[in-house]
C-alpha cells in the first residue's frame, strides 16, 4: 500500500499524476505571469510565529462561529467550479465531506453538480456563491433556487468583471462542458475547438459575465434575495469601507487564487489593512496560498474570523473523492490544532496580533 500523503503538498503531487495535464493546470494555474500566484504562497512564509510559552494546553477548541453559524474549525471550503473533473462525485462528495468536518462549504456558481444534488446530498450549512450574468434573470433564477434548496447566505464575486488570462488554459485549449446548473437557462456558443482557438472558459465568460456590475447592484441583489450577503474579492481598505457602507454581511479578501490581476498583492499582505478599514463591523475572511495549519494560524492573528481553501479540496477530491477531501480538511485543522498548541493559545479568540512577527514589524 501506498504511503498516506502526510501533507497538501503531497495531495497536489497525486493530483498531478492522476489528473489530465489539462485539468490539472486548470486547478493550479494562475493568470499572468503567474507572480501573484507564487506571491500567495511566498507571503505566508515571510510571517514568523511567536508562541509564548507555559499555558495549559492540554485542552484546544479551534471552533468559532459565522454569521451564527457555528464550526468546528475556522477552515472553510471556498467555492471552486466543476468538482467532476477531480471525481465522478463532483460537488456532492465534497459537500459530505465539509459536513463530516462540520465545516462550511461555499457551492460555486460554476458547480458541476446541481444545486438540488448538492442540498439533498447531506444535512449541512452551506453558502451560494454568485456571478451575475449579463442576463439577470439567470442569476436570479439561481439565487432563488438556491435559497429555497437552505442555503444560508450567497457569496457574491466581485473580482470578475471579465476573466483573468490564463495562459495555460488557453495553450491547452481548455474545453468547458455545459455547466449543470445552467442547464436550461444560458446558450452560450462556444464553439467546437479548433487549433486556433483559446481556451473555451474565456469564451464563455465573455458572453455571460456582466462587466457592468456595480455598487448598485448589491441593492438589485438585495431585492431579490432575503439571505444575508458577503462581498468575495476585496482587497483594499476603501473598498472595504464601501463594502461596509452597502450594509453587506462579510468580505472575503480574496485575489481569486491569483487567477484574475496577475500583480495584485498577495491575500495575506493586506489582510490587516482590510480588518482595520473594517473594525470589526462585519466579519472578514481571507483565502489565497493557505496549505499549512500554521498559515490559517497566521491569517487569524492577523483579524480573519475564518479562512477558505480552493485548491488543496480540489487535490484532495482527485486524490481520493471524499476520503480525500475530508482528510484534506482534517490534516488542516490537525495541523491548525498543533501550531495553536505550540504557540500556548487554547481557544481561536486567544490567537492575537502579538503572536505573529510580520516583515513590517522587523523593519518598524
Ligand atoms: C476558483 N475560484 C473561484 N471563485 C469563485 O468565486 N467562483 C468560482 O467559480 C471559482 N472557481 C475556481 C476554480 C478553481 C479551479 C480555482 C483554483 C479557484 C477562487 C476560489 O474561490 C478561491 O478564491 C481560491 O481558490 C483561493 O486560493 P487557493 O486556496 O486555491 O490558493
Amino acid at each position: 500500500m501506498e504511503d498516506e500523503p502526510v501533507n497538501i503538498r503531497e495531495y497536489e503531487e497525486i493530483a498531478k499524476q492522476v489528473l489530465p495535464k489539462m485539468i490539472f493546470d486548470f486547478y493550479n494555474g494562475g493568470a499572468g505571469d503567474e507572480y501573484t500566484l507564487r506571491e500567495n504562497r511566498e507571503a505566508y512564509k515571510r510571517i514568523m510565529l511567536r508562541p509564548r510559552i507555559l499555558v495549559d494546553v492540554s485542552r484546544i477548541d479551534m471552533s468559532t462561529t459565522l454569521l451564527g453559524y457555528k464550526m468546528q474549525s475556522p477552515i472553510m471550503v471556498a467555492p471552486t467550479a466543476r468538482h467532476k473533473y477531480a471525481h465522478p462525485e463532483g460537488e456532492v462528495a465534497t459537500a459530505r465531506a465539509a459536513a463530516a468536518c462540520n465545516t462550511l462549504m461555499v457551492l460555486s456558481f460554476g458547480s458541476s453538480r446541481k444545486i438540488e444534488d448538492v442540498a439533498s446530498s447531506c444535512n449541512a450549512v452551506r453558502f451560494y456563491q454568485l456571478y451575475v450574468y449579463q442576463k439577470r434573470e439567470v442569476s436570479a433564477t439561481l439565487v432563488r433556487r438556491a435559497e429555497e434548496y437552505g442555503f444560508k447566505a450567497i457569496v457574491l464575486t466581485v473580482d470578475t468583471p471579465r476573466l483573468g488570462r490564463r495562459e495555460k488554459d488557453i495553450k491547452n485549449k481548455f474545453i468547458l462542458p455545459q455547466l449543470s446548473n445552467l442547464e436550461g437557462l444560458v446558450s452560450v456558443d462556444v464553439g467546437p475547438v479548433s487549433g486556433k482557438r483559446g481556451s473555451d472558459l474565456e469564451a464563455f465568460a465573455s458572453q455571460t459575465l456582466d462587466p457592468s456590475l456595480c455598487w448598485n447592484d448589491i441593492e438589485w441583489l438585495r431585492s431579490i434575495t432575503s439571505l444575508p450577503i458577503i462581498l468575495k474579492g476585496i482587497i483594499t481598505a476603501d473598498d472595504a469601507i464601501k463594502s461596509v457602507e452597502m450594509g453587506v454581511s462579510g468580505i472575503v479578501v480574496s485575489n481569486h487564487g491569483a487567477r484574475q490581476l496577475d500583480y495584485s498583492p498577495a491575500t495575506i499582505s493586506v489582510l490587516e489593512e482590510v480588518v482595520k478599514a473594517v473594525s470589526g463591523a462585519v466579519p472578514v475572511l481571507i483565502d489565497g496560498g493557505i496549505r499549512r495549519g500554521t498559515d490559517v494560524f497566521k491569517a487569524l492573528a492577523l483579524g480573519a474570523k475564518a479562512v477558505l481553501v480552493g485548491r488543496p479540496v480540489l487535490f484532495g477530491l482527485a486524490a481520493k473523492g471524499e476520503k480525500g477531501v475530508k482528510s484534506v480538511l482534517k490534516m488542516l485543522q490537525g495541523e491548525l490544532e498543533l501550531t495553536m498548541a505550540l504557540c500556548d493559545t487554547t481557544s481561536i479568540n486567544e490567537i492575537t496580533r502579538k503572536h505573529v512577527q510580520t516583515e513590517g514589524d522587523r523593519i518598524r
